[in-house]
């Protein structure tokens, strides 16, 4: 039976895999953890405990008392924040990663999760259409850390045959926990700040287009590949993964559709030119022919969705 540790449960991606996890794999067998409390429903649904990546005592210790076959590292800070503490960033993403890479090699892990991102892209990556091998010169200190993550996951599969599975998820929206301090959270906080208030002012250009991914697809595509036969994975290091590309201006058009009197302003600020070293869309054949991945959710779908739950959550 498998027994699965989720680092990270209570934040943007942790919140919701925990769950789906869980439905999958029995509440039971998910042990969620953070170094913050979680979300009600990820306590009340199976086991929850506080604990840092960092602490490599306690993690092994956890590993081995809980008989963990699987690891899920989601603990990360991203490309924002991680500009505003470049080298507390740096220590934190790959340390965190260097832990659990070295403890899986130790005690024998089974597979392990880790989320690389659009962000090892840079100002040489072609733009559209972004393929699986490309230039990676990425200029964010969450770029880098997440380009050199993808080495390292590469090279303990190559050398200790551990099984790593990797996505580069493009930016994700939910509603479930609000996002923080990512480049493409506009794309988040816009639809709470269009329900809270009506108007939005934009930290990025109306036409900064970006590849995006609504976190049902997200979470699926996670689950597929963590699912799929090792022998039919041929990326080591980690998948591009597409959804949709939008820009500011065509998500606020689309909100506009559903609530007229929406009103978007545009105060770019450093991630302007964060986005721009960015791809606007990212070619993912590898990852729909190694292991049939597809998204769901195109733009109209995803907004409908996002200004309906995000006005329910205000009112409770
Ligand atoms: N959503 C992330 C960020 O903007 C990209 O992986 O930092």
């Amino acid at each position: 039976m498998e027994k699965i540790l989720v680092i990270g449960s209570a934040g943007q991606i942790g919140s919701e895999l925990t769950l789906a996890l869980r439905n999958v794999y029995g509440e039971g067998n998910v042990y969620a953890t953070d170094i913050r409390d979680a979300p009600k429903d990820i306590k009340k649904t199976g086991p929850f405990q506080l604990l840092d990546v960092m602490d490599d005592k306690r993690l092994i210790h956890f590993v081995i008392r809980y008989k963990i076959t699987q690891i899920y590292l989601l603990a990360a800070v991203l490309s924002g924040n991680a500009e505003r503490l470049p080298l507390q960033a740096w220590d934190i993403n790959m340390r965190s990663l260097l832990n659990i890479l070295d403890l899986a090699r130790e005690v024998g892990i089974k597979k392990i999760f880790w989320p690389s991102s659009i962000a090892v892209f840079g100002l040489t990556t072609p733009k559209i259409n972004t393929p699986q091998l490309t230039y990676t010169e990425p200029n964010t200190v969450y770029g880098i850390s997440k380009l050199a993550g993808e080495r390292w996951c590469e090279y303990y599969h190559n050398k200790f045959n551990l099984d790593i599975r990797s996505i580069r998820y493009p930016g994700l929206i939910s509603y479930k926990t609000e996002a923080g301090g990512g480049t493409t959270d506009y794309a988040v906080e816009i639809f709470y700040d269009a329900v809270r208030n009506g108007k939005y002012e934009c930290f990025l250009k109306p036409d900064a287009t970006l590849p995006m991914m609504f976190m049902p697809d997200a979470i699926r595509g996670t689950i597929e590949l963590m699912e799929t036969d090792a022998l039919k994975l041929t990326v080591h290091s980690s998948y591009n993964l597409s959804g949709i590309s939008f820009n500011p201006k065509e998500l606020s058009d689309e909100i506009k559709k559903i609530k007229p009197g929406f009103e978007i302003t545009y105060k770019p600020d450093f991630r302007q030119k964060i986005a721009e070293s960015w791809p606007q869309s990212i070619d993912d054949s590898s990852a729909r022919n190694d292991w049939g991945w597809k998204h769901e959710y195109d733009l109209k779908k995803m907004t409908k969705i996002m200004l309906k739950e995000v006005t329910v959550k205000q009112r409770t």
